[in-house]
């Protein structure tokens, strides 16, 4: 949804909601429900609010270890670039994330997935890239599968260690990696970024990948503005993501074109960058979508309910745009437009119950207990 369009959200005041195998089959006002045949269960949600399940449509749920010393260094001022740059970063995550095999990776995401449902989200994206051979970035696609998770195969998100350039990583990548990566994975991603991978090897990465049946995401912008968006409309990529460098120009071209913004703005305050320009897109016409970023380095966090707060707060979105951007725009990124992200017939029964007066407290409770119920395929998921 983009324009007006992102901003309405139908309120249905004393509703009820008929759920049957996983699927919503009715909504409506209470005191228009008929009677409805055979063994029904029924969820008295009086008092509460139902919203759509959350979606999150980029995660980097796919990670062992934590960088709690890296930031407690950030906080005495190293910065992010830095600290990268000495080996530290994205590749430390890649060293505990080889470590632990893929018995430890299972566990680790099926853990991130449970907090990321006690934070709202019915359906998650989650990226390998912290593997960056074979055999660890095959498990992470495969953990993520495993978690119910979408799973994206970020193979170009650093340079490994073994490698002495970014060219040689990527032949080793495309040719051992890639055909099974592509089995398991609904899309790919690359990271442009200097001191990761530039457009050209961006492009080749891309292009394999998308020739291999793959859709494509990208990490554009966000330090740099490096071509990313350009690349993303040629090659009809779903998304790019972060853009807090994006400038007018990025701007306009994004929303001229099909390609979501994706946008991470618990990242950006992570980091204590500059944030994306939502509201500049959101008015340009583009297709914006809001998403955690969760990973231990520069997003440390499952709540898709503060990026909402983040996003009326910070990138002046309205709660109605927020949640639209975390439900039905991040669905379409996923390519579950038709299923996930709405409470309405023919949808996945996922959805959530909040007890809270009203439903914008999604947003307004900076960081609150918003007393989160989740259903999800037509079941309470949480004791
Ligand atoms: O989206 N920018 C690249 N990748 C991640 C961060 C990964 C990390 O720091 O471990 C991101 O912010
Ligand atoms: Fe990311």
């Amino acid at each position: 949804m983009r324009d007006a369009e992102l901003a309405r959200v139908d309120v249905v005041e004393d509703a009820y909601v008929l759920l049957e195998d996983a699927k919503i089959t009715e909504v409506g006002r209470m005191r228009e429900l008929r009677a409805v045949d055979g063994d029904v269960e029924e969820l008295d949600g009086r008092g509460r609010c139902a919203v759509p399940g959350l979606v999150d449509c980029h995660t980097h749920a796919a990670f062992a270890g934590d960088r709690v010393e890296e930031f407690a260094l950030r906080a005495g001022g190293a910065s992010y670039e830095e600290l990268h740059a000495a080996g530290g970063g994205i590749l430390a995550t890649v060293r505990a994330t080889r470590a632990v095999g893929e018995d430890g990776l299972r566990a680790a995401v099926e853990r991130h997935r449970r907090s990321m449902l006690r934070a709202g989200t019915t359906t998650f994206e989650a990226k390998s890239g912290y593997g960056l051979d074979r055999e660890t970035e095959v498990a992470s696609l495969r953990a993520i599968a495993a978690a119910g998770g979408v799973p994206t195969w970020l193979g170009a998100h650093a340079v490994p260690p073994e490698f002495d350039d970014a060219d040689a990583y990527l032949d080793y990548a495309l040719a051992e990696v890639l055909p099974e990566a592509a089995e398991l994975a609904e899309a790919a991603d690359v990271f442009v970024e200097r001191g990761a991978f530039d457009l050209s090897q961006a492009r080749r990465y891309l292009e394999a990948c998308k020739a291999a049946g793959l859709a494509l995401r990208l990490h554009g912008d966000q330090f740099t503005e490096a071509g990313a968006i350009p690349l993303a409309v040629e090659l009809g990529a779903r998304s790019v993501d972060h853009l807090e460098a994006t400038s007018d120009t990025g701007i306009r071209t994004l929303a001229a074109s099909a390609t979501a913004a994706v946008l991470l703005p618990a990242s950006a305050l992570f980091l204590g960058r500059s944030m994306p320009p939502g509201r500049a897109l959101v008015d340009a016409g583009a297709a914006v979508a809001l998403a955690t970023d969760f990973n231990p380095g520069s997003a440390f966090t499952e709540s898709l309910p503060l990026v909402c707060s983040f996003a009326c707060t910070q990138l002046m979105l309205s709660p109605n745009e927020a949640l639209a951007a975390c439900t039905v725009n991040a669905a379409h990124v996923l390519g579950r437009a038709e299923r996930k992200g709405r409470i309405a017939p023919g949808y996945d029964a996922d959805l959530l119950l909040l007890d809270v007066p009203d439903w914008r407290y999604l947003a307004y409770h900076l960081g609150g207990d918003l007393g989160i119920d989740p259903i999800v395929a037509g079941r309470r998921a949480l004791p």
